[in-house]
């Protein structure tokens, strides 16, 4: 018999301001209520006060979801705040992303925070979202039971195993599985967590300590969009595909930068843009 999942999401907000959010893919009546049960208490006791309102979405799936590994988590050796910047900037360049986009990214992250991600265009720089307060976000996606235990025990080892890098971890998995996507950039906007991260097919999962100061309620998502790829198409594929955490890839230390770079034997090219059947099924931009 086919298996059928639910999207189960949570949102809390107080004066129609977003409080928390919490989401998964579940199948069977057990798993859908010990999720939303858990949802409801964490919106209930978030540090950011009592929600005025909780709204729980439990969604009926119409496709199946697909199964993805997560990226590989490291985290990237840094002396500092501005190490940390400088090191963050000079990341994004490898990656074969333009000065202009590196810097309309960081002008993004130390603005007013945006409901979703904001998508920039890798080569020019141009914000591409239709709605820049709303932005694009990365739902519908989940982590099955057995890989989110295997997550746990590997981040444990490395002695990060907090529901901050496990929840942001599952997004960027998401985000990197759109072919039209080359990385993310992300800084918390909560005051008290400083460690941001890259994330990309090259580089993984690249945690950013003291990427912020602490204290600072800025922060955000940018999405680097690949050269001739579509927002409207991007936008569906982040909001209304389904993805499954299923597989975990291996969970390293504190790395320096000169190893990510040594570990790629293939330096990331600006003129990379999208394989060519991509490029036809995306159209022109
Ligand atoms: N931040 C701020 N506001 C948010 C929000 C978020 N992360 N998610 C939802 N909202 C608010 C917005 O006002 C939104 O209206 P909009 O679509 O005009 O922006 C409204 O809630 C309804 O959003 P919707 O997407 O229909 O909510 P949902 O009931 O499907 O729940 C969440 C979505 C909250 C579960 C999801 O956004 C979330 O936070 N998932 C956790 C993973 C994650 O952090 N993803 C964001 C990556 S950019």
């Amino acid at each position: 018999m086919r298996r059928i999942f639910y999207s189960v999401r949570m949102r809390a907000g107080r004066q129609s301001r977003h409080i928390s959010g919490a989401e998964g893919i579940f199948s069977g009546k057990d798993e859908i209520s010990q999720a939303a049960r858990l949802y409801v208490e964490r919106a209930l006791s978030h540090p950011k006060g009592r929600p005025e309102a909780v709204s729980l979405k439990v969604e009926l799936l119409d496709k199946k979801p697909l199964i993805i590994t997560s990226l590989p988590v490291s985290t990237l050796e840094v002396n500092g705040m501005e190490d940390s910047r400088r090191k963050a900037a000079e990341m994004l360049l490898w990656l074969g992303i333009s000065q202009r986009a590196v810097k309309t990214a960081f002008r993004i992250l130390a603005g007013p925070g945006m409901r979703g991600a904001a998508l920039v265009d890798i080569k020019t720089g141009r914000r591409m979202e239709s709605d820049k307060k709303r932005g694009t976000r990365a739902s519908r996606i989940g982590i099955t039971k057995k890989a989110l235990q295997i997550l746990a025990g590997r981040l444990e080892e490395r002695g990060i195993d907090n529901i901050r890098v496990k929840e942001a971890l599952i997004v960027a998995s998401k985000v990197m599985a759109c072919p039209f996507i080359e990385a993310e950039f992300c800084i918390s906007d909560n005051p008290d967590y400083t460690t941001g991260y890259i994330a990309s097919r090259q580089t993984g999962y690249l945690r950013l300590p003291d990427i912020k100061r602490k204290g600072s309620p800025k922060g955000g998502r940018v999405f680097f969009v690949k050269e001739g790829a579509r927002a409207a198409i991007i936008t569906d594929f982040m909001e209304k595909t389904p993805v499954l955490v299923g597989k975990i890839a291996p969970v390293k230390g504190i790395i320096p930068f000169y190893e990510i770079k040594a570990d790629n034997n293939r330096k990331p090219g600006r003129k990379e843009g999208l394989p060519a059947k991509d490029r036809a099924r995306n159209g022109p931009a």
